[in-house]
């Protein structure tokens, strides 16, 4: 394993204290929720079964022993477990790197706990140095695109890219996201927008930083 696993691996085990046994747990996407699946492959909690983010975490946990359902059946969720690509000092994230921010936005405002494992690379004071996600209906993959432009970002298309749900996605280039609440609903707002990869108006409630001095916890 490299640094950069090593130190997912550490958050990864520092947000397995956030599991509720006896719930469904809700796990998420990316190479830090893998090293999160091997820590419950290992350690088995006591837990029903999952609700996943993505057709890909879906294999891992069934794989790993676990029991997946759909949100629509699980009940109330109580924990959500999940990586990002920046986190800012107020816990707001941008996410989707991966491209399943859409189900991941649905699961981690269902959830009563988000908590939310980063290396301490992703810490940033401004969001946007990573491109912004935004999944869209193909239809409005254009007029989307021109309308991102007037917000002042250069969206570009995700090549070879079809989401879980069937979209493509945008990746918004040289945003300074001043205000991530103002920019989600703007972005939300236009016709033909799925998904932005912006959780502002639902930030972690918890976030896990991996650094070399150590695990960080920060609520
Ligand atoms: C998946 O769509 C994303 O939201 C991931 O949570 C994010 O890209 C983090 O991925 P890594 O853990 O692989 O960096």
């Amino acid at each position: 394993m490299g640094k950069q696993d090593d130190l997912k691996r550490a958050a990864a085990e520092a947000a397995y204290e956030y599991v509720s046994e006896g719930e469904y747990l809700g796990v998420g996407t990316g190479s830090t929720v893998n090293h999160f699946i091997d820590v419950l492959a290992e350690r088995k909690p006591e837990i029903p079964g999952c609700v996943s983010s993505s057709k890909a975490t879906t294999e891992r946990l069934r794989a790993a022993g676990f029991d997946v359902v759909d949100l629509n059946s699980s009940g109330e969720l109580g924990v959500y477990i999940d990586g990002a690509d920046e986190a800012n000092e107020h816990l707001e994230l941008i996410k989707g790197g991966g491209g399943a921010l859409t189900r991941e936005k649905i699961i981690a405002g269902a959830a009563r706990k988000f908590v939310c494992m980063v290396d301490g690379s992703k810490q940033v004071d401004l969001l946007g140095r990573f491109p912004l996600p935004v999944e869209v209906i193909e239809m409005g993959r254009s007029s989307v695109a021109r309308a991102l432009v007037k917000l002042g970002g250069e969206p570009e298309l995700r090549s070879g890219f079809i989401s879980d749900n069937g979209h493509p996605i945008l990746d918004v280039y040289n945003l300074d996201i001043m205000n991530p609440i103002e920019l989600e609903d703007a972005i939300n707002a236009l016709p033909g927008v799925v998904t932005v990869g912006l959780f502002a108006r639902r930030p972690a409630d918890v976030l896990i930083v991996g650094n070399d001095s150590g695990v960080e916890t920060r609520e």
